[in-house]
This record gives structure tokens, sequence and C-alpha cells, in this order.
């Protein structure tokens, strides 16, 4: 069933999280594998459901071969709501997983940005080089553009060949109930996400079928149920079913959707520290309460704070200090001024050290991407 708030190309409304894990039969997380717990976004509940990650576990535990695949539609800058994939690629290689990053610079074009080469530059220039910067090790994954899989002719064509083979196990019907209203350029990219999701499992690639995650946000979930449904049907190979995480969004600084488009809806992880505090200072929508004498009598409201929000999604690693925040802020103890101070300096420390990072991480790309 179509959602009407969403689509993978457009977030509308509001999204209602426990109305989808029911509508989408997902499944939420309810005893996580102990060394998952290392991992903030598990333990905070950012990753809240899943389909078949039962699979991922097992062969975490058993240290069997599994892959990730992510892909990324470049637009514009590389913000924080981006660095939640990453977080998750980077935990996933370290988990040993074969790590696949696809540039869908097919499905940008289809979908809404017909300048190819300013998105292919953006692949490289914010998304790659903020990943590596981030910890993801380039020897360790298969990064490739859509538009250009692989110098080994076989390869290429193992996937383009599923890409184009995988339609025949659908029909518009079906298409029509998992996205509502699609274009023929939207479908097409949908096919050819199904087969990155795939192909990992392919002789050309892993050489036989193995469990994939594929972490998203539910706005992606269509695909997954795309792909898992032609998946079962293709009669050539035994696909082990894909199975995904959905994680929630991080809201826009200004409250609300973050808009890759509204430099003041998010923080890039390549802003100035001054810029960013900035931001926070005059943008970050604040849980607190009108008047310093309401806060400290009703508390503020740490759930929707922005600033606090940014804590709890990474910036702040200590969950002690975190309740502590979260605790003092609700009993109006802690003043929304005082949140956002602390918050951005752990934004500029953080800052400060990956913009560091970056310096290195241009060098790598540069390398990795002259052997491509
Ligand atoms: N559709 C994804 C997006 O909009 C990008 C994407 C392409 C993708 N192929 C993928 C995501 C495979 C996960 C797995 O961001």
């Amino acid at each position: 069933m179509a959602n009407n708030n969403f689509n993978p190309w457009e977030i509308k409304g509001d999204i209602d999280y426990t109305k989808i894990i029911k509508q989408f039969g997902l499944k939420p997380f309810d005893k996580l594998l102990p060394k998952l717990n290392d991992y903030l976004l598990f333990r905070r509940g950012l990753i809240y459901c899943h389909r078949d990650f039962e699979r991922i576990e097992k062969a975490i535990k058993n240290k069997k071969q599994f892959a990730m695949m992510t892909g990324l539609m470049p637009s514009g800058k590389f913000h924080f709501g981006h660095k939640m994939v990453a977080d998750q690629t980077i935990m996933y290689q370290k988990l040993g997983a074969k790590v696949y990053v696809a540039v869908a610079d097919i499905e940008a074009y289809n979908s809404r940005n017909p300048d190819v080469d300013k998105l292919r530059k953006d692949a490289i220039e914010e998304y790659l080089t903020n990943y590596v910067a981030l910890g993801l090790d380039l020897k360790k994954c298969d990064f490739y553009f859509q538009s250009d899989r692989s110098k080994d002719g076989k390869k290429a064509g193992a996937y383009y060949s599923l890409a184009n083979m995988l339609g025949r196990h659908t029909t518009f019907n079906q298409v029509k109930a998992i996205y509502g209203d699609i274009s023929p350029a939207k479908l097409s990219s949908a096919l050819l996400q199904a087969s990155d999701m795939l192909h990992p499992q392919l002789k050309e690639f892993e050489g036989k079928p193995l469990p994939v995650i594929v972490p998203v946000g539910v706005d992606q979930d269509p695909h997954l149920r795309l792909t898992r449904d032609v998946a079962h049907k293709y009669p050539g190979y035994d696909f082990v079913p894909i199975s995904s995480t959905c994680h929630v969004f991080l809201p826009g600084l200004k409250g609300g959707k973050m808009s890759s488009s509204d430099e003041n809806s998010f923080i890039a992880l390549t802003d100035s520290p001054e810029i960013a505090a900035k931001k926070i200072k005059k943008f970050a929508f604040s849980g607190g309460r009108e008047t310093l004498e309401a806060h400290r009598k009703y508390g503020g409201n740490p759930d929707v704070d922005v600033s606090f929000l940014l804590l709890k999604f990474g910036l702040e690693e200590d969950d002690d200090k975190l309740k502590e925040i979260y605790d003092a802020y609700k009993e109006g103890r802690l003043l929304s001024g005082e949140l956002k101070k602390y918050t951005i300096e752990k934004l500029e420390n953080f800052l400060v050290e990956h913009q560091k990072n970056r310096i290195k991480a241009k060098k790598e790309v540069k390398k990795f991407l002259a052997k491509l």
C-alpha cells in the first residue's frame, strides 16, 4: 500500500512511525545483539525497525560473510541528516561487512537533477570525502556510479542485465500499489536500485547468495518491498531476501523537514565552526518555554529541541551525560540558551576535528578514484 505522506522521492507530511511499522509490516527491535549496543544509533532507538534483521545478527555473531549496501543521491551539501547513513555504513564495515556504495546518478537524473556533472562532483567532494573522513575504509568498499558500474565487462554486464530483467517479475498494478503514481523514469530507477541491492549476491561479485543489509530512512521502504518481491520471483538465481533497517529522520534546524535547498535548515559537515554556531543560535528550534520563569517552573521539551536532538543523534556520545541533560531540561533546571551553548561547543569540536580529517580524506579519495 502506498503511503500518502511520502514516497522515495518526496516527503510531504509528518511521519507517524508507529503507523508505518504496522502499515508496511516492519518489525520493531526487541532484543539486540549485545555487540550492537556499542553503537549509539541502535542503543538510543534511532534505528527503530527492520525486515529480516535476524539474518544479519546471525552473520555477525557467527562471523559469516555478509554485505552492506547503500546508495546516495547527491543533492548539494553533506549534512548531519546524511551522516546517519554514513555512520551505519562505517559501523557495518567494522562489524565485518563488505560495503557497497552506489552513487545514484541515474536515479538523480531521472527524478530530480539533470545536471549530472554537478552531482557526480558533489558525490565525490561532498559525500565520499565525508564518508572517508568519518572513518570509511576505501580498501574494503566497492564504490561505483550507477552510470558506470565497473571497468570489468562481466561485472558491469551482470549488474545491468539484472536491472533490466527484474521488471518482468512485477506488474503495473503492483508497482502502483507500492509507489502510487510513478513515472517511467522513476520506475526504471526503482528497478536499477533493486539491482543495486541484489547484485552483491551474484557470482560476479561476492560469488554466492549471502545476507545483505540495507539501512534506510522509511521513505525508501517501497524500494525494499519491490526488491524483495521481484527477487523472490526471479527464477534464475536463489537470492537471500534483502534485510533492512529504518532510522528516524533528524529534523531540520527550524523543526520540520531538513531541506537540501535551504542552507539554514541544516548544518553541513563543511560549515565552519563560526557559521555552525550562528545557525544554532539563530535557527535551532527550541523546546524551551516562552519566558525564563515559565521554563524554570514547567520545564522544556527536549524531544523536539533540535539542539538536544543533535546531541542525541551523535554529538554527545556519553549516555549518562545525555540523560542528565534530558532530565535537567525537562525539569527546567537547564535553560535553552545553556543547552545551545553546550551543543555549540560539541559541534565546534566535532567540526574542527572532522575538517582536519577531510584534508587527509581528500588525498585518499583522489588516489582511490585514480585506480577505479
Ligand atoms: N534511492 C536512494 C536515495 O534516494 C539512493 C539509492 C540508490 C539507494 N540505490 C540504493 C539506497 C541502494 C539504498 C540502496 O537516497
